[in-house]
């Protein structure tokens, strides 16, 4: 059989023959029918992702859509280590899986799961509660951030601000559910005052940047509370704008903030699987906007150096 493997973090995967590794126990191979190319993809294959270790090759791949061996269709994820879903079969724990109805897409399934599992987690399991909330979405131009304005919706929550740095794809939020957009590539005056303003009744922030604009984010809020001592959860998703923060203390002290992360190791992977029907459910039942697109697996090594805004979902 054949998948996508990584031999040198420096290169991306070529296509070649490999041989399916004897499953362990609880470990049933699928059939892979759907799996995208994530920026956790990415990370796992230059080895740059907090989980990863130095073993190579690898075949990447942390989740994807297969049939088991009762042809019962699954989305299922994977432990991101060294055999992955870009593959045309992979080892699937189906206790870390959850079956999927009869008639859906399996390449949408596949490129929505990750980026709606990262705000559907956040907002189930680190933030007290969605209802009711108002939330910041800090980077919802991006595949995650986008569902995570239509998911946070979804859960009930009162008013949704989206910020972004790609106009194009600002205008198209309140579509999807925003109440109102902060376009982070206006002067830096005006960034400041909408953060402001969106800041002195938030509850919950989902950031997809952290970096630098994390940093000037929380400088704009922190003097602009209405309530100093309500509570404001800070959810920290992903790292687009850069990987280190220099938070403020006064963010600290000044206000009652609580800074937490979703992601792996930081959300049990009970919780996760726990999750995974409802997330399941909402992707193929609650029209929500998703951007994807299939190319064969033969052609992963064109696809990882594809520029292209849609989510790409390698098909054996
Ligand atoms: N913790 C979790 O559970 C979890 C799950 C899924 C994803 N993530 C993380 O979430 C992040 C986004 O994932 P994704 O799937 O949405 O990726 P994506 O579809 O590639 O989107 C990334 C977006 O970030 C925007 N961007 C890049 N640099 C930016 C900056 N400095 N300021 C503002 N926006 C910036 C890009 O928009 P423009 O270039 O057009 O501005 C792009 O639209 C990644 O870091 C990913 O690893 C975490």
């Amino acid at each position: 059989m054949h998948a996508a493997v990584v031999d040198d973090f420096r290169t991306p995967p070529a296509y070649r023959e490999v041989t399916l590794p004897e499953p362990q126990e609880g470990q049933v191979p699928v059939d892979v029918v759907a799996a995208a190319l994530h920026p956790r993809v990415r990370s796992q294959a230059d080895g740059s992702h907090y989980t990863s270790t130095d073993a190579l090759p690898l075949v990447p791949g942390v989740d994807g859509v297969g049939r088991d061996p009762e042809g019962v269709l699954r989305y299922f994820v994977l432990p991101g280590t060294a055999w992955g879903s870009m593959a045309e079969r992979t080892l699937v724990d189906p206790a870390r899986s959850a079956p999927l109805p009869d008639g859906v897409d399996p390449v949408v399934v596949a490129a929505a799961m990750n980026p709606a599992m990262s705000s559907w987690l956040a907002l189930t399991r680190r933030v007290e509660r969605t209802a009711g909330a108002r939330v910041l979405v800090l980077g919802a131009t991006g595949s995650a951030g986008r569902l995570a304005v239509q998911v946070a919706k979804r859960l009930g929550a009162a008013h949704v601000t989206a910020a972004g740095r790609n106009r194009e794809e600002l205008e198209r939020l309140p579509a999807l559910g925003a109440d109102a957009v902060i376009a982070l590539s206006d002067e830096p005056d005006a960034v400041r005052a909408g953060l402001a303003a969106a800041g002195r009744d938030l509850d919950v922030v989902l950031d997809y940047v952290w970096g630098g604009t994390t940093a000037t984010a929380l400088r704009a809020v922190v003097p602009a509370r209405r309530e100093d001592d309500r509570l404001l959860t800070w959810v920290q998703i992903g790292s687009v704008g850069g990987l280190e923060s220099p938070i403020p203390s006064a963010a600290l002290r000044a206000m009652n903030l609580r800074l937490v992360g979703s992601g792996q190791g930081s959300v049990a992977p009970s919780d996760v699987v726990a999750e995974l029907p409802a997330i399941a459910t909402e992707i193929t039942t609650g029209g929500y906007d998703v951007r994807a697109r299939a190319v064969p697996l033969r052609d992963v090594r064109a696809a990882w150096t594809a520029s292209t805004d849609d989510r790409l979902v390698l098909v054996p």
